[in-house]
């Protein structure tokens, strides 16, 4: 069986044990090793004027290959061009976009260093998988030296309509390079089709049924692959953390009140200061609720060098403190905050102990967190998910309490109805969102993105509902 070769700006390395990182691209790829040699491509997470050549660490069939990046080229890939410019307009915030040539030039050369540094170690017949914004020029860089290899693409962020794409400079150059993937994957219809009307509308590419599409010399095909998790892994955890020192202590801590969570990264995607809103306004409009409820957001710092992230921080903070005094007691606040990073153990335990989790991004490609809630949950007494319909999650756990995050009234006003919901209803809700992502467990989603990477003939096994119409 060919060799899998997998690129990503991080990689997610074996813990000491052995064990494959947590997280969906790291179990996914654990899964499709089964029967075939790996190699793991990207970032160390070093910075240094002049890098060394890539470390290499063998571990099983699987070897992982780390290159570190000079100091300047990363501030202007990482903290610049993906993470100023294409974070933001992917998700939608072109308000928030800062462009400038060498951002944009410092996004290309780590493109070319990666595949001037992955070229050498690659076979004829390996199969290629790029993952994420990082890297959307990878493919171009990879075909110019010559590898005519299977390379497939898989976003997994947003991809917005065309008159946010078009605002980008360069769009046509930057993403007119994904015609040089042979796949490339979304989370959700909305995703696909988006990026279909830019390639026909905005590019000139023809498709005879939404899913082929030919630009000039080029064909690739697009398709949907909502990534899961490992549901029933996710489950054991959360279950068995509940007898934990930490499980005893946050109920202390409780003291009998309700838990509310919400975990995100403190990215201003998250939508957590609206969020924070709708709960300043569910306080305003039910105050019976006052001193029976704690809400808990735990939200670790990210991107930190990128000035919006400060704000983001400094925003919540503030909000966090205007609700405490504003309704706090002195025995009560309405809301803890904690920056601190936690370990998954830890965050399966707090979900878990949650009867009402908060997921209500502005915008997002999936979002996790909401499914290893549902995966969390006690099935005999399961809490209630507050979804945004703008997380690619909507997509799929339409039972859950479907709001828009934009609207404080409707946060408040779900927040409200999850807190009474009978058991009989959160149960059924529950069962039909746990049985969703069982289907789609994370280890299905490896292998059906590869099943369509590897047969040109097959379309992929998610069929964007939208191409029957194209
Ligand atoms: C999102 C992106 C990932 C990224 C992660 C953490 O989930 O899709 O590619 O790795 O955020 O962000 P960071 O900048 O810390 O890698």
């Amino acid at each position: 069986m060919p060799r899998l070769v997998v690129i990503s700006n991080r990689v997610a390395l074996p813990d000491e044990n052995g064990a494959p990182a947590p997280g969906g691209l790291a179990v996914a790829i654990a899964d499709t090793m089964q029967e075939r040699d790996g190699l793991w491509f990207g970032w160390s997470g070093e910075v240094s004027d002049s890098p060394p050549p890539p470390t290499t660490i063998d571990h099983g069939q699987m070897k992982y290959v780390l290159t570190d990046l000079r100091t300047s080229d990363f501030h202007e890939y990482y903290n610049g061009f993906a993470n100023r410019v294409l974070w933001p307009i992917l998700h939608y915030r072109v308000d928030l976009a800062e462009f400038s040539e060498a951002d944009f030039g410092g996004y290309q050369r780590v493109n070319e260093f990666f595949a001037e540094r992955l070229s050498p170690l690659l076979e004829a017949d390996d199969i290629i998988w790029v993952h994420d914004y990082h890297l959307i020029p990878l493919a171009q860089a990879l075909r110019v030296r010559g590898h005519a290899n299977r390379i497939g693409f898989f976003l997994h962020i947003p991809m917005p309509p065309p008159d946010f794409l078009t605002t980008l400079p360069h769009h046509a150059e930057l993403i007119g390079a994904l015609a040089d993937y042979n796949l490339v994957g979304f989370q959700t219809d909305n995703d696909a089709s988006n990026f279909a009307r830019y390639l026909t509308r905005v590019l000139g590419a023809a498709t005879p049924d939404g899913r082929h599409y030919h630009l000039g010399a080029q064909h690739f095909r697009v398709g949907v692959f909502p990534v899961g998790i490992d549901t029933e892994g996710f489950h054991r955890l959360a279950q068995a953390s509940t007898p934990s020192a930490g499980a005893a202590e946050l109920g202390e801590s409780l003291a009998g009140r309700t838990l509310i969570v919400g975990i995100d990264r403190l990215d201003y995607s998250k939508g957590i200061v609206n969020r924070l809103d709708g709960y300043e306004r569910f306080l305003e409009k039910y105050p019976d609720w006052h001193g029976r409820i704690t809400y808990l957001q735990i939200s670790p710092a990210t991107r930190q060098d990128i000035p919006e992230y400060a704000d983001i921080d400094a925003a919540v903070s503030a909000k966090v403190g205007h609700i405490n005094g504003r309704f706090g007691a002195v025995s009560w606040s309405p809301v803890r905050y904690v920056s601190r990073n936690h370990q998954r153990e830890d965050i399966a335990m707090v979900l878990r102990l949650a009867r009402v989790g908060l997921v209500t991004p502005l915008r997002d490609g999936m979002n996790l967190v909401a499914k290893e809630f549902v995966a969390a949950q006690d099935p005999a007494d399961p809490g209630v998910l507050v979804l945004s319909q703008f997380a690619g999650a909507a997509a799929e756990l339409d039972a859950a309490l479907i709001v828009n995050p934009h609207d404080r009234d409707a946060v408040a006003d779900a927040i409200e109805v999850a807190l009474r919901m009978p058991l009989e209803e959160r149960c059924r809700r529950h069962e039909e969102m746990y049985a969703v992502l069982e289907a789609n467990h994370i280890r299905y989603w490896g292998l059906n993105f590869l099943d369509a990477l590897v047969r040109p003939g097959r379309g992929p096994t998610w069929l964007p509902s939208w191409s029957m119409t194209y």
